[in-house]
């Protein structure tokens, strides 16, 4: 897909690897931006950025947990704004700790923002896609979709379902000329992530770096987009040797007790 004259809409452009989406297909060329996220004066500052570059843009400060409001801003964006040619769903929440120290609404608001509230817009906006016989929708997922990580166990699952959720759609929105991708970038540094420990070894990329590979490939018909040695490497290494990836993930991890869990795995006694 050549991004240039086309209009776009980006959730989870206010900051970190959403709003680099957004000043990538600025630059590449695109013609109306349509920006969502909950903080308006975030979504206005980027929006000023992506003026400055000659691209028609919309601010829409909505929370993606609010489905009325969603449904009810978003239908009315596309009347106004439409049609859009290019949804990427990157709004998103990741939470950090032992499963067994947990907490219910944290897994729930992963749960809501990362998959219901990417249900929802997707379906929105997928039918009128249909409606018009063209589009391309690419989720963000995660290399924890890939691979799972000790101490982000719900966030894993969600990126692991959005994976099966744009596997799904891909084969079920062919026939309307509708192309679904997804795209998995590993450790980017963000506001996300400088909350959370991070596991040893991993090396952050930037989000511009995140925002260019999608860019580069909305061109090719691959249906997930991996950035960077490490994730090829990871995935790699778990399709190959998933036992050995088990020990480094356990070694890598940000927990306390990682020594004994190691040798609980190797079944070695625990001294
Ligand atoms: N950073 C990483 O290492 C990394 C790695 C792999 C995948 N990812 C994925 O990349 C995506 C972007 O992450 P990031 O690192 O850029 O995170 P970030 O800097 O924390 O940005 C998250 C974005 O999501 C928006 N958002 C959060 N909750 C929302 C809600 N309820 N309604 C509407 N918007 C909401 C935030 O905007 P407001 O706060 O203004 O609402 C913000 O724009 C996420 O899906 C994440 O899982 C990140």
């Amino acid at each position: 897909m050549n991004i240039k004259g086309k209009t776009a809409l980006v959730t989870g452009a206010s900051r970190g690897i959403g709003r680099a989406i957004a000043l990538e297909l600025a630059k590449q060329g695109a013609k109306r931006l349509l920006l969502v996220a909950r903080d308006a004066t975030r979504l206005a500052e980027v929006a000023i950025e992506i003026e400055m570059l000659g691209v028609e843009v919309v601010t829409l400060a909505l929370d993606l947990t609010q489905l009325v409001e969603v449904n009810i801003v978003l239908a009315q964006a596309w009347r106004d704004h439409g049609p859009i040619h290019l949804l990427v769903n990157c709004a998103g929440v990741a939470y950090q700790a032992p499963f067994l120290q947990s907490q219910l609404p944290q897994v729930q608001e992963e749960i809501n923002v990362n998959l219901i509230g990417m249900y929802t817009i997707t379906r929105l906006i997928a039918r009128r896609m249909a409606a018009q016989r063209e589009g391309k929708i690419v989720n963000v997922s995660s290399l924890m979709g890939k691979v799972a990580a000790p101490t982000m166990a719900t966030y894993s699952a969600t990126k692991f379902a959005i994976l099966g959720f744009t596997q799904a759609l891909r084969g079920e929105l062919a026939v309307h000329n509708i192309r679904v991708m997804a795209l998995l970038p590993s450790l980017t540094d963000t506001d996300m992530v400088r909350e959370l420990k991070w596991f040893r070894w991993v090396v952050p990329m930037t989000p511009e770096r995140v925002a260019q590979a999608l860019v580069a490939g909305l061109d090719k018909e691959s249906p997930e987009i991996l950035i960077g040695w490490q994730s090829h490497l990871a995935v790699w290494c778990n399709r190959i040797a998933p036992m050995l990836l088990e020990r480094i993930l356990l070694m890598a991890a940000p927990m306390k007790d990682r020594q004994k869990r190691y040798r609980r795995l190797n079944n070695s006694p625990i001294t």
